[in-house]
């Protein structure tokens, strides 16, 4: 497929992240817009992973040297301009018609990092050919292994460089929003991935309400097949990729993690998308980069909305953020051009920050760039 890039004129009120939310909603239907934008219940989560970074507060040095400074990062054997990802997002053909495509030329514009959703509108095969782009995959594991085992295959083979395995979801949330509109893929969108695979492979993280176990409203046979530590350590005997655990908030499950083999983990609440009332995702990382001790990358990802955000989880222990909403709103306002853009606006303001912060590079930006900084 060749993607057309129309010249789109990005107007200069757009001058933050946060500008581009009020024109997505007009660009989107209530149904993809309830899905984007929607969190947990009475998404208090949500709110809270953005609120709190505006609690966190800096302190500035000032005639340091700032000649040769740099944002670039180095992470599982592999170097980036900057410590940004695109966080997996699924059915993205619900927020622009070129969907994942769109996306990936945004991100390749920018030569940022891309993490495919299992849940992608575009398959992994069509995206990793219109990128230039990093590209890690998002693993949703598969009630049968030999699915998960071909999707992680597929993955090496179509040149993604790393496997993020999501652990956060054994259940879809309790999502208010989608169910007050009825929120459905519509007939033309599929998860491309999974067509073909052996056994029922689940297009959405699977809620077992009509064959649950009697006793329960949702325990059952689904919920039964959600993965566990034994999963991890299989998966790591599928692939000699780098493996990310994406979902992980407890210090103890870190350490689980080291021990079952991961590569890496990222801190999320899953963007306050699965349960509400979990502390905000940047709250939870000092615990669990302490927990870590700088034996494995911490990533993180909830609640980013500028470059300051990315300095605060980088001084908290994160070595490098995923941005979620924010990018798919700017995919549904301007698509790749859109992407790009954002991705431009945060490195200029991390940019700009790290240099009245007197930072020339990303491993001065430790907790002493913070006021009274939290307990770590
Ligand atoms: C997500 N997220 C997500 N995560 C994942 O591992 N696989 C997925 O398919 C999806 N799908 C998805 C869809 C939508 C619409 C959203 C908003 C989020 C979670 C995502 O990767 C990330 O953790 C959060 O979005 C980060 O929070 P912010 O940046 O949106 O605040
Ligand atoms: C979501 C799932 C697909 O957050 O991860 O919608």
């Amino acid at each position: 497929m060749t993607i057309s890039t129309p010249l789109v004129r990005i107007p200069p009120s757009i001058a933050s992240l946060g500008d581009y939310e009020p024109l997505a909603r007009e660009h989107l239907n209530d149904n993809a817009w309830a899905y984007l934008s929607g969190g947990a219940a009475d998404e208090i989560t949500l709110r809270e992973n953005i609120t709190a970074f505006d609690r966190i507060k800096f302190i500035s040095r000032v005639l340091r040297p700032l000649n040769s400074a740099s944002t670039q990062t180095r992470l599982l054997g592999q170097t980036f301009e900057a410590p940004i990802f695109l966080a997996p997002v699924a059915h993205q053909k619900l927020f622009h018609p070129h969907g994942e495509s769109a996306m990936a030329l945004g991100a390749s514009a920018m030569n940022t990092g891309m993490v495919l959703s299992t849940l992608s509108s575009v398959s992994m095969e069509e995206v990793a050919r219109v990128s230039s782009a990093p590209l890690w995959f998002q693993l949703y594991f598969q009630p049968n292994r030999e699915a998960t085992r071909i999707l992680v295959e597929r993955a090496r083979i179509a040149g993604y460089r790393a496997i993020v395995a999501t652990i956060d979801t054994p259940v879809s949330g309790m999502r208010n929003r989608e169910q007050r509109v009825q929120f459905h893929i519509p007939p033309g969108l599929e998860a491309a991935n999974l067509r073909g695979l052996p056994g029922n492979s689940s297009q959405q993280p699977v809620i077992g309400a009509w064959n649950a176990r009697p006793g329960s409203v949702l325990f059952g046979s689904a919920l039964d097949a959600s993965p566990t530590w034994e999963d991890i350590r299989w998966l790591r005997e599928q692939t000699s990729l780098p493996i990310l655990l994406k979902g992980i908030l407890h210090p103890a499950d870190a350490v689980l993690a080291l021990e079952s083999g991961a590569d890496g983990i990222i801190v999320s609440n899953h963007g306050g998308r699965n349960l509400d009332t979990l502390p905000a995702a940047i709250e939870a990382l000092p615990a669990v980069a302490a927990a870590v001790a700088g034996k494995m990358p911490i990533l993180f990802d909830g609640g980013i909305r500028r470059g300051t955000d990315i300095l605060k989880a980088l001084a908290l222990g994160a070595q490098a953020v995923l941005i979620g909403r924010p990018a798919n709103h700017a995919l549904a306002v301007a698509g790749a051009v859109g992407v790009a853009h954002v991705l431009k606006i945060l490195r200029a303001e991390m940019e700009a920050a790290m240099s009245v912060l007197g930072c020339a590079s990303l491993d001065q930006a430790d907790s002493s760039i913070l006021w009274s900084p939290p307990a770590r």
